[in-house]
C-alpha cells in the first residue's frame, strides 16, 4: 500500500510527459505525426487483439508508427513466449524513446533481442521476415493516395497468409477538412479513404468504433487472405489526386 502512491504518480508523471512529446512533435510537423495526443488504451487493447487472440503462438510482429509507445506498451505483456517484434517509426527523437521504452521494459529483461526499434519509413523497411500480425498507427488521412498504396500493399505483402493487420482512423476528420482546408486538400483526404476502402472491401474481417480515444476512432481488422500467390497491389491511386 505505502508504494502505491509512488508508483501511481510514476505512471502519471510519465503520461504527462508522454503527451507534451506528442504535442511538441505534432507542432514540429502535424502531417507525420499526424495526432496531437497519444492513442487511449482502449484503442491499443483493440488495435493489438490479434495477438493476444493468438493465445501462446510465437508470433512475427510488427508495429508501425509507434509514437511515444502508448501501443507498444500494451503490445509487449501480449507477446507469447518466443515472439518477435519489430518497431518502426520514422520520427528519430519518438525513435529514441522507443529505445528506451524496449531497453527498460520489466516484460523484457533478459529478451530485449526479441524486439527491435528501426528508425525508417515502413515502406523502405527490410527486415526479410514475413509477419503474423502487424499494428500500423500511420496517419493515413495525412499522406498523398500514392503513399498510401504503396504502405497498403507493402503491408498485404509482409504478411504471413492468414496474417491480420489493425490500423485506424480518426472520426469525423472527412468532414473537419473539407470544412478548414483547400478544396484541393479535401480531396486528398477523399482519394485516400478510397484507397483504403479498396482494401477494406477485399480484405476486412472487422470493424470497430472506439468512443474513448481523443478523437474517437474506427479500428480496421484486414487479413490476407490463405492463397499462396502475394496479394497484387489494387492500383486504387489511377486517376486519382496525388
Ligand atoms: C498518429 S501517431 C500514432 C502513435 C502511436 N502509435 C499512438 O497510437 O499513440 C503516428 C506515428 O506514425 C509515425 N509515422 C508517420 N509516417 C510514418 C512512416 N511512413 N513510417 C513509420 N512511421 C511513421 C509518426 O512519426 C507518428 O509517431
Amino acid at each position: 500500500m505505502e508504494n502505491w502512491p509512488t508508483s501511481h504518480d510514476r505512471v502519471l508523471a510519465q503520461r504527462n510527459a508522454e503527451g507534451w512529446m506528442f504535442l511538441i512533435e505534432a507542432a514540429r510537423d502535424l502531417r507525420t505525426t499526424g495526432a496531437i495526443a497519444p492513442s487511449s488504451g482502449a484503442l491499443a487493447r483493440l488495435l493489438t487483439d490479434p495477438v493476444q487472440d493468438q493465445g501462446m503462438r510465437s508470433l512475427n510482429v510488427l508495429e508501425a508508427g509507434a509514437g511515444t509507445g502508448s501501443v507498444t506498451r500494451t503490445l509487449i505483456p501480449r507477446l507469447s513466449p518466443g515472439s518477435r517484434l519489430d518497431i518502426v517509426e520514422a520520427n528519430a527523437r519518438f525513435a529514441s524513446r522507443l529505445r528506451r521504452l524496449v531497453r527498460t521494459h520489466p516484460r523484457l529483461v533478459g529478451h530485449g533481442e526479441r524486439v527491435r526499434v528501426h528508425h525508417a519509413l515502413v515502406e523502405q523497411l527490410e527486415t526479410g521476415r514475413p509477419y503474423d500480425v502487424i499494428v500500423s498507427g500511420l496517419p493515413f488521412t495525412n499522406f498523398a493516395p500514392a503513399q498510401v498504396e504503396t504502405i497498403m500493399s507493402r503491408y498485404m505483402e509482409l504478411l504471413h497468409p492468414g496474417g491480420t493487420l489493425t490500423y485506424f482512423a480518426y472520426r469525423g476528420t472527412r468532414y473537419a477538412r473539407a470544412l478548414t482546408a483547400s478544396r484541393a486538400e479535401a480531396r486528398r483526404h477523399r482519394a485516400v479513404e478510397e484507397v483504403l476502402a479498396a482494401y477494406q472491401r477485399r480484405y476486412a474481417v472487422g470493424r470497430w468504433t472506439v468512443w474513448g480515444n481523443l478523437p474517437p476512432a474506427n479500428v480496421w481488422q484486414l487479413r490476407r487472405p490463405l492463397s499462396a500467390s502475394a496479394p497484387a497491389a489494387l492500383n486504387t491511386t489511377a486517376g486519382v489526386a496525388q
